[in-house]
C-alpha cells in the first residue's frame, strides 16, 4: 500500500461524503430549476446547502455561489469584481505568490487596462502591511491575498492587512482559502469581504468549490446563460456535489487533526534542521500540514521518483505546475539559493495519515539522505 502525503494537491474522499454524493445524485436527480415537485425538493436541497457553508463559514447571511472548484471562485472574484467596480479605479492589489488562479487572472486584467501591484513576500512568504500601506490607494478597487499558501504554507497576517485596507480604501478584500479551510478559522466574516474554498482539499469532491461573499458585496458574474446561483453563476447546478460540499466541510470544521500535524511537521524539521544538504522552505509558523523543503544538487523529480519507488507519494512543489519542470514562482520569490531552487519537495498531511506513515517517512528520508551524501547518480532515476 502506497502511502499519500501529498494532501494539499487534493485529499482522499471521506466515505460519507461519496455516499451523500451518490445518495442525491440517485434520488434527486431532478434540476433544481424545474418547476415540478422533484425540481422544488433539489432546490430546498441546494438552498441547504447554501446556507449551511455560509453559517460553517461564520455568516449566515452570506452569498455562497457553488462554482467548480478554486480556480474558478477565484477567477470570478478577480475578474468579476474588477468587471463591477472598474467604475471606481482600476487599481488592484495581490501578492507574488498567490495560486496560478488568482495570478493569472491579475495578469489577464492587466493585458485589459487595469494596474496590478504585486506585494513582495519576505523568506518566509509574508507579505508586510508596510508595503500594502504603501501601494494603497483611493482608486485601489481589490486586494486580493491568500490565507494560507499551497507550495510552503505561509499564513498571511490577513488581520493587518485588512485593518489597511480598511482605513485607506474601499477595495474589496478577497483571499483564497483553499489551504486554511479546516486547519485555521477562516478570517471571514471579520477581516475579509470574501472567500474561495474548494471540496477536494478537505476529504471532498473535486469539480466543487465556492466563493464565499457578504450579502450586497457580490461580484459581476463571468459566465452567461441561464442566470442559475442566483445569477452569478450560470449553468445547471451541481445539487449533489453541492450537498456533498457542506458535508465535507461540516465534517472538516469539527475534527481537529492539526495536533497530528504540528507533531509530525516539527518531527521532519527537527530531522532536517541541521542538514547541509536540505533547505528547509515552510516557516516554522507556517500551516502544520504543509512542509516543503529543497535538497541541493538534485531536481525534485528525483526525489518523487526514489520516495515513489519507497513507497511514498509526495509531489514537487505544487501540483499545477510540478508537469512543467520550471521553477514555481513561489520559490523564486521566496529567493531559495539558486543549487537547491530545483530540487524542491512538498510533503503534505491528511487526516488519514497514521503514525506509522510518518514512521516510514522519516526512514525513507535517512536513506535518501545518505544517497545524495554519497553523491550517488540519483538522476539514474530519472
Ligand atoms: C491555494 C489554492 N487555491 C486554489 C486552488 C485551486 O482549487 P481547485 O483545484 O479546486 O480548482 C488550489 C488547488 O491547487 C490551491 O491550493
Amino acid at each position: 500500500m502506497m502511502i499519500y502525503l501529498d494532501n494539499s494537491a487534493t485529499t482522499i474522499p471521506e466515505e460519507e461524503v461519496l455516499q451523500t454524493f451518490t445518495q442525491v445524485n440517485r434520488t434527486y436527480y431532478a434540476n433544481p430549476a424545474s418547476l415540478h415537485q422533484a425540481g422544488n425538493k433539489a432546490e430546498q436541497l441546494l438552498a441547504s446547502a447554501r446556507k449551511q457553508i455560509a453559517t460553517l463559514a461564520g455568516d449566515s447571511e452570506s452569498t455562497v455561489i457553488f462554482t467548480s472548484g478554486g480556480t474558478e471562485a477565484n477567477n470570478l472574484a478577480v475578474v468579476g469584481y474588477a468587471n463591477s467596480l472598474k467604475h471606481r479605479g482600476n487599481h488592484i492589489i495581490t501578492t507574488e505568490i498567490e495560486h496560478d488562479s488568482v495570478r493569472n487572472a491579475c495578469l489577464h486584467l492587466q493585458q485589459e487596462g487595469f494596474e496590478i501591484d504585486f506585494l513582495t513576500v519576505n523568506e518566509s512568504g509574508e507579505v508586510s502591511p508596510e508595503e500594502l500601506k504603501q501601494k494603497i490607494r483611493k482608486d485601489t478597487i481589490l486586494v486580493s491575498i491568500m490565507h494560507v499558501n499551497n507550495e510552503i504554507g505561509t499564513i498571511q497576517p490577513i488581520e493587518a492587512c485588512s485593518k489597511v485596507i480598511r482605513e485607506h480604501s474601499r477595495a474589496i478584500f478577497h483571499s483564497d482559502c483553499v489551504q486554511s479551510l479546516g486547519k485555521l478559522p477562516l478570517p471571514y466574516p471579520e477581516w475579509v469581504d470574501a472567500v474561495t474554498l474548494s471540496a477536494h482539499k478537505i476529504h471532498g469532491l473535486k469539480g466543487t468549490g465556492c466563493l464565499i461573499t457578504k450579502k450586497f458585496k457580490e461580484p459581476e458574474a463571468i459566465t452567461f446563460g441561464g442566470g442559475q446561483e442566483l445569477g452569478f453563476r450560470s449553468g445547471t447546478a451541481n445539487v449533489a456535489g453541492a450537498v456533498a460540499f457542506a458535508k465535507a466541510v461540516r465534517i472538516v470544521i469539527e475534527q481537529n487533526n492539526l495536533p497530528n500535524y504540528k507533531r509530525w511537521s516539527e518531527r521532519l524539521r527537527n530531522l532536517l534542521d541541521a542538514e547541509k544538504l536540505v533547505r528547509i522552505c515552510s516557516p516554522e509558523e507556517g500551516a502544520p500540514h504543509i512542509f516543503t523543503v529543497a535538497f541541493k544538487g538534485i531536481t525534485g523529480e528525483v526525489a518523487v521518483n526514489y520516495f515513489q519507488a519507497h513507497g511514498i507519494m509526495v509531489s514537487t512543489s505544487s501540483a499545477c505546475s510540478s508537469k512543467t519542470n520550471k521553477v514555481s514562482h513561489v520559490i523564486q520569490a521566496i529567493h531559495v539559493p539558486d543549487d537547491y531552487r530545483k530540487g524542491v519537495i512538498r510533503i503534505s498531511f491528511g487526516k488519514m495519515n497514521t503514525e506509522e506513515d510518518i514512521d516510514t517517512l522519516v526512514q525513507v528520508i535517512k536513506e535518501f539522505l545518505k544517497m545524495i551524501k554519497k553523491g550517488m547518480k540519483l538522476h539514474d532515476m530519472e
